[in-house]
């Protein structure tokens, strides 16, 4: 394995605690907005954009991490789909994140529309909502089972 992978994992394992972050600022922010009947403002369209970031660069170490940690080849094998530990891996996280991210896409793409306010908040509160719901479920926790558990807190150089 190529020495920078380690690192590459150690961003990605911490960058999920920013994007926890942000995508809790975004829903509340929207609910805010959305129960309160506040102006949509500039704040809430920053907070929007740094989320979108941050899944940004989360996607392209993942699929860094996809190819250079050899989970690609998972598809390889024919029991990918029986081998929970292998489905998680080669397919369920993967997959799941690519569709929060783009949700959180959706979401951002509502700052820049021209509707009402309400609507605006609505909408954005439902795209990062259902994206959080779905990070929160695939990241693979230390207390979800063998093979799919990783460190909450990564330490640097180690490789589990
Ligand atoms: C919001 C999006 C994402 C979050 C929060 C997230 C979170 C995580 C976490 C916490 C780990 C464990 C790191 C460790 O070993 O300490 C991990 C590993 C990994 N993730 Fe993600 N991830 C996301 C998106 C993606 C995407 C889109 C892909 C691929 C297309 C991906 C591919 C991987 C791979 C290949 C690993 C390493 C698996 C291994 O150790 O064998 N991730 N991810």
């Amino acid at each position: 394995m190529q020495s920078y992978v380690p690192g590459f994992i150690y961003l990605h394992s911490i960058l999920r605690y920013f994007i926890l972050l942000f995508a809790l600022i975004v829903v509340v922010q929207s609910l805010i907005g959305m129960l309160g009947k506040k102006k949509f403002k500039t704040g809430n369209k920053q907070s929007a954009l740094v989320l979108l970031i941050f899944c940004d660069l989360q996607l392209l170490l993942g699929l860094a991490l996809y190819f250079l940690t050899g989970t690609i080849n998972k598809f390889s094998d024919g029991d990918v789909m029986k081998d929970p530990v292998k489905r998680f891996w080669a397919v369920e996280h993967g997959v799941s994140m690519l569709i929060a991210i783009i949700l959180v896409h959706i979401g951002y793409s509502f700052t820049k529309k021209l509707m009402d306010d309400d609507r605006k908040f609505k909408r954005i509160f439902w795209c990062v909502f259902i994206a959080l719901i779905l990070i929160v479920a695939m990241i693979p926790w230390q207390w979800k089972s063998e093979g799919i558990a990783r460190p909450n807190i990564p330490a640097m150089h180690a490789q589990s």
